[in-house]
């Protein structure tokens, strides 16, 4: 049985580019129900311990822990084929974080991007340990399951190959214990700009949102931000090395609408830009709209969200507490 596994962290409102790079991606792995035996397994859970880092008002973790279960379902995961659950509910992934931490060196943790990134920005003397340590628990989370693929978006890609490598080094040392898992990218929207500056990531650690479509953002907001959207030179709708704000509105008329950049530049051969933005907003307000009616239907009944988690964490624990006791075994843990 093969078996997928993902997750967006709880520390604000999802952005269209956690939808078009993950959720998406998701939902259109997620197998067909036509009464055949399922031959993947999906666990797409909600990270919240790795949202700490943020120090978050603790009503809106909470808050943000249960939406993005509802933007799952909203979205088209099916509770009855996809387990879905929190990563605190399951105490064996902070437990295995810290086995791991004795299997990864500081070397490894000091050439993670993100990290990197981090440290660029601000230095390595104020980053809080959960940042540095960030990938061992990420790893706890992927190895637990026996996960063979990771859909992520481009940036999380070095964060499984480390997963891999902790598993491969614990297989060395003591036998076959955890299968290798491999980082699986969408092709369309796997990494999408910022509206504003296309050189950067859309993002919802931002503090600054005109850059960013939120999921949450009513469909005037998101017409008026394609709007504002920044353009290159010149007037053609093509991507290119030299179009980075075109490449990046293409991709994401390319991931609502499942089709290829070429064609749609074929499409918008001699119109401006401004009919092709007219034309993306609406696209991403009619795909974007229904799903936020289902969001806000099931923000407001949360006995059927906390059951669909209650579900969810019945199953993955199940699963994670025999890979636990497994390795406690191996190392003589009691
Ligand atoms: P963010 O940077 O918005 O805080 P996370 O790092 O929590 O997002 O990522 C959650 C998931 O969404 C990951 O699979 C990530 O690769 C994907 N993702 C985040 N931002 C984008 C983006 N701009 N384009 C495509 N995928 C993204
Ligand atoms: N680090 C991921 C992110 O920021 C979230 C995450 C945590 C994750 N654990 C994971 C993703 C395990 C996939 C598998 O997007």
């Amino acid at each position: 049985m093969k078996r997928v596994l993902s997750g967006i962290r709880a520390n604000s409102d999802l952005t269209l580019g956690n939808y078009l790079g993950a959720i998406k991606p998701w939902v259109a792995a997620q197998p067909v129900d036509d009464g055949t035996p399922q031959e993947t397994e999906y666990f797409f859970f909600v990270p919240n311990l790795h949202s700490l880092m943020g120090r978050l008002d603790p009503a809106a973790l909470r808050a943000n822990t249960l939406s993005n279960v509802a933007w799952y379902v909203a979205a088209g995961l099916d509770p009855d084929r996809v387990t879905m659950y929190v990563q605190s509910q399951v105490p064996a992934h902070s437990e295995l974080a810290w086995i791991f931490n004795n299997y990864v060196t500081m070397g490894e943790l000091n050439r993670q991007t993100q990290y990197k990134d981090k440290v660029r920005k601000g230095g390595a003397e104020g980053q809080l340990v959960a940042m540095f340590t960030y990938p061992t628990l990420m790893a706890a989370d992927i190895l637990l399951y026996d996960a063979d693929e990771v859909p992520v978006g481009e940036d999380q890609r070095q964060h499984v190959e480390l997963a891999r490598d902790i598993a491969e080094r614990f297989n060395n040392l003591y036998g076959p214990t955890f299968k290798l898992p491999k980082a699986t990218l969408p092709e369309a929207g796997a990494r999408i700009m910022n509206l504003q500056d296309p050189e950067t990531k859309m993002s919802k650690s931002d503090d600054d949102a005109s850059g960013n479509i939120m999921l949450t953002d009513d469909s005037e907001t998101i017409r008026r931000k394609i709007k504002r959207a920044v353009t290159d030179s010149g007037s053609e709708v093509k991507a290119g090395k030299d179009k980075p704000a075109l490449t990046n509105l293409l991709e994401i008329f390319s991931a609502i609408k499942g089709r290829a950049v070429s064609e749609i530049e074929a499409e918008y051969k001699g119109a401006n830009y401004g009919k092709f933005k007219d034309d993306l907003a609406e696209a991403v307000v009619e795909h974007i709209e229904p799903i936020q009616k289902r969001h806000a239907e099931l923000m407001s009944d949360e006995r059927r969200l906390m059951a669909i988690l209650e579900d969810g964490r019945q199953q993955a624990s199940a699963i994670a507490s025999e890979k636990l006791t497994q390795v406690k075994q191996i190392l003589g843990i009691l």
